[in-house]
């Protein structure tokens, strides 16, 4: 079977379908949220913060997300890959935007690229568009931005900032991006734009009227015990259980009650006994 294509996600919107879109950074995660049907995947520059360790997005490299999208496509048979573009990929010129999102494509095996903005970086997303490139936009809450938005807040909240925020939608939309990702807006906003735009609204934090969802893959598995946005809902517990998985292992050790001789290799003896 092929992979989902953009314009399979465009249909979704007009048939009503809700579009359901998880990140993913390694090849097992990948293939297991492939396996479960989501449409959607996204190598996102959030791997910074829950792989890599940083504090923010900025110092996620182009490299750093050519290796983890390898490992996703890898991983994935069906889902279509999404590669975000991250911190100054993109911004300085639509060439370089172009080349960039070329190598994710090319090196990385990606499908489309994911970037973030509105009016100021419509040119490179019609440069890219126009080189046959799926591009999906990225608004809201854009986390590269983080010092010049003061913090990880909600955007849009005035009157002037929602306009702003509209016109961003309509100007990524007007240069060819086939989904727009808004993170953290308000929900009426979020709707409006939803039911303004022909093409379809991915939600984090903007409520329930957007075409889709997506949720980062650490948040909706509870990896990570100490951070919990308001925005996540944690299907499972995962740090509990991995803390308590290890605890008994490394109990099992100290004990000696690992390994068992049905975890072990004996010799061969020469009838062909198997002796530990
Ligand atoms: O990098 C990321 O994971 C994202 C999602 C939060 C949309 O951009």
């Amino acid at each position: 079977m092929a992979r989902i294509t953009p314009l399979e996600i465009g249909k979704m919107k007009r048939r009503g379908e809700r579009i359901p879109m998880l990140t993913a950074y390694d090849y097992l995660t990948a293939r297991l949220i492939d396996a479960a049907g989501i449409p959607v995947i996204l190598v996102g520059d959030s791997l910074g913060t829950t792989v890599l360790g940083y504090e923010t997005t900025i110092p996620v490299t182009i490299d750093d997300i050519l290796h983890h999208t390898r490992a996703v496509v890898r991983g994935t048979r069906l889902a279509l890959i999404v590669a975000d573009l991250p911190f100054l990929s993109y911004q300085v010129s639509p060439a370089e935007a172009l080349r960039n999102a070329g190598r994710l494509l090319q090196e990385g095996g990606a499908q489309a690229v994911k970037l973030e903005g509105g009016q100021p970086v419509a040119e490179a997303v019609r440069r890219i568009v126009e080189s046959g490139i799926p591009v999906m936009g990225h608004l809201g809450l854009t986390p590269q931005s983080v010092y010049q938005l003061g913090g990880h807040r909600v955007q849009g909240r005035g009157e002037a900032a929602a306009k702003r925020l509209i016109e961003d939608a309509q100007a990524i939309a007007a240069a060819g991006a086939f989904a727009i990702v808004l993170e953290l807006i308000p929900a009426p906003l979020a709707e409006e734009i939803t039911r303004t735009l022909r093409i379809p609204t991915i939600g984090i934090g903007a409520g329930p009227a957007c075409d889709g969802q997506v949720q980062v893959i650490t948040d909706l598995l509870g990896l990570d015990a100490e951070f919990h946005p308001r925005h996540a809902r944690r299907y499972a517990r995962l740090a509990e259980l991995v803390n308590e998985a290890v605890g008994a292992y490394a109990r099992d050790v100290r004990e000696q009650a690992f390994p068992s001789p049905a975890e072990s290799f004996g010799l061969v003896t020469s009838t062909g006994e198997e002796k530990i």
